[in-house]
């Protein structure tokens, strides 16, 4: 099994090894940003890489925004398209070890990054990190990939299990503005925290 370890995920930052990357904001994330009426809520982007998002959420005047990854390379895009990001705002960091509080949450593609075995502790961390009646919110895959993870997938019903301890599942369901390579087999998502 491989130890997905700080180290581990910085050498794939290292090696270019980040086929995961789309280089862009995801529409679905896109929508749920656009969709945003409070500029100044808390937003949390954990195991957020190349930072896509944030990018997009600063230059659209949210400026209440942190950043997490334990990889500091993975934030070389973030200090060369928004440079004036404040850098207190970057959280390198085990996510596991956060000790903030936000409002919203946006996921994509760290979940799934973690090891299967962490996912109760995951859904525990971030009802832990939002305010009363804070929102998770963002995508899951839909189904397993048939090989040995990152990424690891999984199931709209397992997913709910972990979820429903802490939050109020407002909705999960096939996204339907997914990049064609994901079409089908991403779940957008929305929880609120009990
Ligand atoms: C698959 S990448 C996803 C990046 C980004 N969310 C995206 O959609 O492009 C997963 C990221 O999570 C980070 N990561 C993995 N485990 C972490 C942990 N426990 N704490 C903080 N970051 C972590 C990795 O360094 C990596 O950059």
């Amino acid at each position: 099994m491989k130890k997905l370890d700080q180290s581990f995920w910085e050498n794939r930052w290292v090696e270019g090894n980040t086929q995961w990357d789309i280089g862009q904001v995801s529409p679905p994330l896109k929508e749920i940003i656009d969709s945003l009426e409070d500029k100044n809520i808390r937003i949390l982007i954990p195991g957020a890489g190349g930072a896509h998002e944030v990018i997009y959420l600063w230059e659209h005047g949210l400026k209440n925004i942190f950043v997490c990854d334990w990889a500091i390379s993975a934030f070389e895009n973030l200090f060369q398209k928004a440079p004036d990001f404040p850098k207190d705002q970057c959280l390198v960091c085990d996510f596991f070890d956060l000790n903030i509080e936000v409002d919203l949450i946006l996921e994509q593609t760290f979940f799934c990054a973690i090891h299967p075995s962490l996912r109760p502790k995951y859904a525990e961390k971030t009802a832990e990190l939002l305010s009363e009646n804070g929102v998770l919110t963002g995508l899951f895959f839909a189904s397993n990939f048939g090989f040995e993870g990152p990424p690891f997938g999984g199931y709209k019903e397992e997913y709910i299990a972990y979820f429903e301890l802490y939050f109020t599942i407002d909705k999960i369901e096939i996204a339907n503005n997914s990049i064609l390579p994901r079409q089908g087999n991403e779940l957008s998502f929305k929880f609120v925290r009990l």
